[in-house]
């Protein structure tokens, strides 16, 4: 094989890995027994400085050479965690503090346990979180109040799932959205980091000027946010429909508007109605960059089992993000868990200080820990939680210069392939496809298989 009929062999594989993407990693990663690609854990690695010492490096060897990082400064905010949501066991009777938590997906997920040798009777769960965006905090803050709330668990769970994730509300979740706002503001303490910042999040939300968009104007917004398409990537047709209904309207977990009735739907005042200053929300997020996908696959399969038809898989990640609030609504009511949330950065020394005053069993990192150096990593996390905490954390590599390379290059080669062979007048490029995946791939296979030169 010449190089360059190398090189397109490995783009095709690449390309057609990637579709799937990363649903496929992650299912991958899950496989049991736990045995990832060497490949893929070198995509973990970030930066070149990292990927040669990686090479060397034997099992157990730990990286003390500090490597410069971006520091995040909160440029725009995420509607929900744009990371799949982990299952993390946390202790009854101790404090989970989670850094960089977005909304309350890794309580919701959380495996609440007693603490062995203690049982369930050694007092409440303390999940404290710390954030760098207003909005996020206030968002989660009422959440969690919608839920210590009366009414039947269904009606609640449905009206939750809708202020977290959709685009639409039902007209009684906007009121029960703004009862909770003055529920979580009275509840606020003065003594909660950025407590102005989060009051003046909640007060916006609780003035009647304020009120949710009307249902065209929502429509509008959503589709401007909204241009990856991910309908292409799904095989049965009654997946591809549901997909594509979800990305031109945003509607999740609301009743469907039976034919030839007027819907009397609003917009979501917490995607179309923030305050001045609020960062701007990231474009292109959907319900399933936190669900996993295989997950949301055996719900589908377990409803059609029951329904005796074909159930979609918008469908199946409604039903699997409603069976975990549905889980959590009793302990957010019996108190056998409770919430606090802060604004703050988990590198300011005060901050350290009030977490380390706390003596967290476990804490989550969401990938915070992709913008500190690994060693001021390891620093903050002994002083954060000593020597007894479990700390879970997520890397991603999509903000390194390495990366960003490996990304033009990816889109550089999409459009020579797509010149020579005559297609570019009828593609859309780079392809709507999880591009920086894809250049994940492309790189694992060009770093892995080091004796080609391809570039
Ligand atoms: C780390 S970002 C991750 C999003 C995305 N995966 C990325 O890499 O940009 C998730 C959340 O962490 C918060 N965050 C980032 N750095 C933080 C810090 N030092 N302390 C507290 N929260 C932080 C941000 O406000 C953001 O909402």
């Amino acid at each position: 094989m010449t190089t360059g009929s190398i090189r397109s062999r490995m783009l095709d594989i690449a390309h057609e890995d990637c579709r799937y993407l990363p649903d496929k990693i992650e299912t991958y990663e899950k496989e049991d027994p736990h045995n990832p690609d060497p490949g893929l854990l070198r995509l973990r690695t970030r930066g070149a400085f990292l990927f040669n010492w990686w090479v060397g490096a034997k099992p157990g060897d730990v990286c003390t050479k500090s490597v410069p990082t971006i520091k995040y400064n909160a440029p725009h905010r995420y509607h929900w965690s744009n990371q799949v949501y982990q299952t993390i066991p946390m202790y009854l009777g101790t404090t989970h503090v989670a850094v960089g938590f977005v909304d309350l997906g890794t309580l919701l997920c959380a495996d609440i346990r007693g603490v062995e040798g203690e049982g369930e009777g050694a007092g409440p769960l303390s999940y404290v979180g710390y954030e760098m965006v207003a909005h996020n905090v206030a968002k989660s803050l009422i959440l969690w109040h919608m839920m210590q709330g009366e009414g039947d668990i269904r009606d609640v769970g449905d009206m939750v799932l809708q202020v977290w994730f959709s685009s639409s509300w039902e007209p009684r979740t906007e009121a029960a959205f703004r009862a909770a706002a003055v529920a979580a503001l009275s509840a606020l303490s003065p003594d909660t980091k950025g407590w102005l910042d989060i009051v003046a999040v909640l007060r916006h939300w609780i003035e009647p000027a304020n009120a949710a968009p009307p249902l065209a104007r929502c429509r509008e917004l959503w589709q401007a946010q909204h241009e990856l398409c991910l309908c292409h990537c799904l095989k049965r047709p009654c997946d591809r429909r549901a997909v594509a209904a979800y990305e031109l309207a945003g509607d999740f977990a609301v009743p469907p508007t039976p034919a030839g009735t007027e819907c009397d739907l609003v917009g979501s005042m917490v995607l179309y109605c923030s305050p001045d200053g609020t960062p701007p929300g990231v474009k292109d997020e959907k319900v399933f960059s936190c669900a996993p996908f295989d997950e949301v696959c055996r719900e589908c399969r377990q409803a059609e089992e029951a329904e005796g038809a074909e159930v979609s898989v918008v469908t199946g990640v409604e039903r699997w993000l409603r069976g975990k609030v549905h889980n959590l609504i009793p302990r957010a009511r019996d108190g056998s868990v409770t919430v606090s949330l802060h604004l703050g950065d988990i590198t300011d020394k005060a901050v350290v200080k009030s977490v380390a005053a706390m003596a967290p069993r476990t804490m989550s990192w969401s990938n915070v820990l992709d913008y500190i150096p690994a060693k001021a990593f390891h620093t903050l996390a002994k002083q954060c939680g000593g020597k007894t905490c479990t700390h879970n954390g997520l890397l991603d590599i999509h903000h390194t210069p390495m990366r960003l390379k490996v990304l033009t290059l990816y889109r550089q080669f999409q459009v020579k392939v797509a010149q020579e062979t005559g297609v570019l007048p009828y593609l859309r490029l780079p392809i709507p496809e999880m591009p920086v995946n894809g250049a994940s791939y492309f790189l694992q296979h060009m770093l892995f298989h080091r004796d080609v030169i391809l570039m």
